[in-house]
């Protein structure tokens, strides 16, 4: 592993290729045995630092259509969290159903899990078929994993029935210092970028794209009035840089004043604190308060001018999904990936109805989408929003900050590199975006 380090930092990265592959690497991981270590605890007491382990881990073989990545940096998502804490379900479950799809898919089918959904690295080998990638290979990975053997993925690969997210629903994940990918899931790595800025935007910045921008999402226009809960957090922080990006109005929701100094930062103009501003749509676990729908309604027209939302950005879930549809202007979208608060949404249909707004489901991101979100990055025109770095052995505590929403934006995980400021192709490129490639550091 040190020789393949040594070639990476040398820049001499076409003789990665010819470097022997080490058959054990350090990687982060879960144990099936432990799936019960927090059993009776609440979700916020249940601590990623007890459940991650960093250990040697034997290297996977290398099938048909897929790469072996040598990893230099990698970031951490919530589903890790997810993972770690094995809520609402252990990831095991997921490994065994994947490696009954096949004699290949066995592989991932382990008494340990590999974690991770983002990379940055180097393409160290290639199986049998892959011509578009080689060892070399300067790359990141998004994480939809995909078999595409079903017609129904071909339109849209998120929709394929053998689709998953790899390091969550599959083994050998990025948080690692070798990781098994499908070659359909390289891309380019972004040349002003050091390791660890390009790791830390794929998986939330290709979701919030394919949510916000993508037809397959909410399709935002120029002129929409976008609200954007956690507007300083992983996908929120990529969704506000697409609203300004595209010409559309972001109301970034925050809880906390530092977080609104970072959105202001971005370029949003208009944000709340919802902190500050005491918002209680629920009065007891069972019952919302429509007067507090509102009263967050009337805010966001004082601050826009009277407009209500075209689209709302959600993923709180059950805390803040009936002030959302509320909200949402007469003929507006909801979109939602996800439910952090809790999965059982609730509602007053009257509001989607009468009012004909529509309530969209989006989940990732295919290839596509996923390229067409780290071209932009690579353009400078969307930045990496990472606030922290941790070494590889503190990814429990990486994954326990973003758990108690400690953090800002992305929290980054060094891998082989063995510091940060790494990697960097293209110092120009780099100069002319420093200061927004830096938005999120040390606030
Ligand atoms: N389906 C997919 O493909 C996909 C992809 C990525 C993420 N996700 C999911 O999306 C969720 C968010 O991911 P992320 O990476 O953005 O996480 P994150 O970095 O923790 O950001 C989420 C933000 O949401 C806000 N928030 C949290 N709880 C809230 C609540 N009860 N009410 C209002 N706002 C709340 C927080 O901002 P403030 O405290 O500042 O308001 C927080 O910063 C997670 O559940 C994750 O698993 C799904």
């Amino acid at each position: 592993m040190e020789k393949i380090r040594d070639a990476i930092l040398s820049g001499d990265v076409a003789a990665v290729g010819g470097l022997d592959v080490p058959d054990h690497y350090r990687a982060v991981t879960v144990h099936a045995d432990e799936v019960e270590m927090f059993a009776g605890l609440a979700t916020a007491d249940k601590d990623p630092r007890k459940s991650l382990h960093v250990e040697d881990v034997a290297t996977p073989e290398l099938g048909p259509g897929e790469a072996l990545v040598a990893v230099m940096a990698s970031a951490i998502n919530y589903n890790t969290v997810w993972t770690s804490i094995f809520e609402p379900l252990d990831t095991f479950a997921f490994l065994r159903r994947y490696g009954k799809t096949s004699e290949l898919a066995k592989r991932h089918d382990l008494p340990y899990h590999v974690v991770g959904s983002d990379l940055a690295g180097v393409v160290l080998r290639t199986g049998p078929g892959v011509g578009a990638w080689k060892p070399g290979d300067e790359v990141v990975a998004h994480c939809l994993s995909v078999e595409l053997e079903h017609p129904d993925g071909h339109n849209d690969t998120m929709l394929d029935p053998e689709q998953r997210i790899w390091g969550f629903e599959t083994n050998f994940g990025g948080l690692a210092e070798l990781a098994l990918v499908k070659s359909n899931q390289l891309m380019p790595k972004p040349a002003h970028l050091t390791w660890e800025e390009a790791a830390s935007p794929g998986l939330v910045n290709s979701t919030a794209y394919r949510q916000l921008v993508s037809r397959n999402g909410a399709g935002m226009k120029q002129g929409d009035t976008v609200l954007i809960w956690g507007a300083s957090g992983g996908l929120g922080s990529y969704a506000t840089q697409f609203a300004l990006n595209g010409g559309a109005t972001p109301v970034c929701v925050v809880s906390s004043p530092e977080k609104a100094e970072i959105c202001r930062r971005m370029g949003a103009e208009l944000i709340i604190d919802r902190t500050a501003e005491d918002y209680r749509f629920w009065s007891d676990e069972n019952t919302q308060n429509p007067r507090e729908w509102k009263r967050f309604g009337a805010r966001i027209r004082e601050l826009t001018g009277g407009d209500d939302p075209d689209i709302v950005f959600e993923h709180p879930g059950r805390e803040t999904f009936g002030a959302s549809v509320y909200v949402a202007k007469r003929g507006g979208t909801i979109v939602t990936c996800a439910s952090t608060s809790g999965f059982m949404h609730q509602y007053d249909n009257r509001y989607l109805w009468m009012h004909l707004k529509s309530i969209i489901g989006s989940h990732f991101a295919n290839y596509r989408e996923a390229s067409e979100a780290n071209r932009l990055i690579a353009k400078g025109k969307i930045h990496p929003t990472l606030s922290k770095v941790y070494p590889l052995e503190e990814t429990g505590q990486a994954t326990y900050d973003v758990h108690r929403n400690a953090h800002q934006g992305k929290v980054g995980v060094l891998c082989l590199a063995p510091a940060e400021g790494l990697g960097v192709r293209d110092e120009e490129k780099r100069a002319k975006h420093i200061k927004a490639i830096n938005t999120f550091r040390g606030v």
